[in-house]
């Protein structure tokens, strides 16, 4: 059974999806320098799943008899991610790509809650197969973050 909690999650995940693929898009273009190309090349592949994400929230959505929304739903949050001014800070980048990952795990660690709550195994699937997604890209992301240090 379905709730407003879980069409409410779906429906902000889904927008926060197409936000990630936007700026993981912007920064694989943008980036320069020796240390970019291995994060820039990772970028363009996680654009790929995030694209994937927000296709099978928006099938849950239909689904459920919901839309998933267009543009005028949407809400710019990812401050951290915009491309930098200085083209060769990939450090910047990647502490705005974990920022991303810890908020999509945060969001699918509650969609997961809700739906087990409300007994919608459909949807608990959906959450864990997009989680377990977020937390390879975290985790590849703070291996390039222990490479590049801050000062
Ligand atoms: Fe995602
Ligand atoms: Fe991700």
């Amino acid at each position: 059974m379905t709730t407003d909690e879980i069409t409410d999650l779906l429906t902000e995940a889904y927008i926060d999806e197409l936000e990630t693929v936007m700026n993981y898009q912007t920064n694989a273009i943008v980036l320069d320098g020796v240390h970019a190309e291995e994060v820039k090349t990772s970028l363009e592949e996680d654009v790929q799943e995030e694209l994937e994400h927000a296709r099978m929230l928006g099938e849950r959505l239909k689904q459920l008899d919901e839309s998933p929304p267009g543009s005028e739903a949407f809400e710019a949050t990812q401050s951290s991610l915009q491309p930098p001014e200085d083209t060769t800070d990939v450090q910047s980048v990647i502490e705005g790509v974990l920022e991303a990952e810890d908020d999509a795990i945060e969001t699918y660690r509650a969609l997961h809650e809700a739906a087990s709550e409300a007994n919608d195994p459909v949807t608990e699937d959906v959450a864990v197969t997009i989680l377990a997604d977020e937390e390879a890209h975290h985790t590849e992301f703070r291996g390039f973050q222990k490479e590049f240090p801050q000062d």
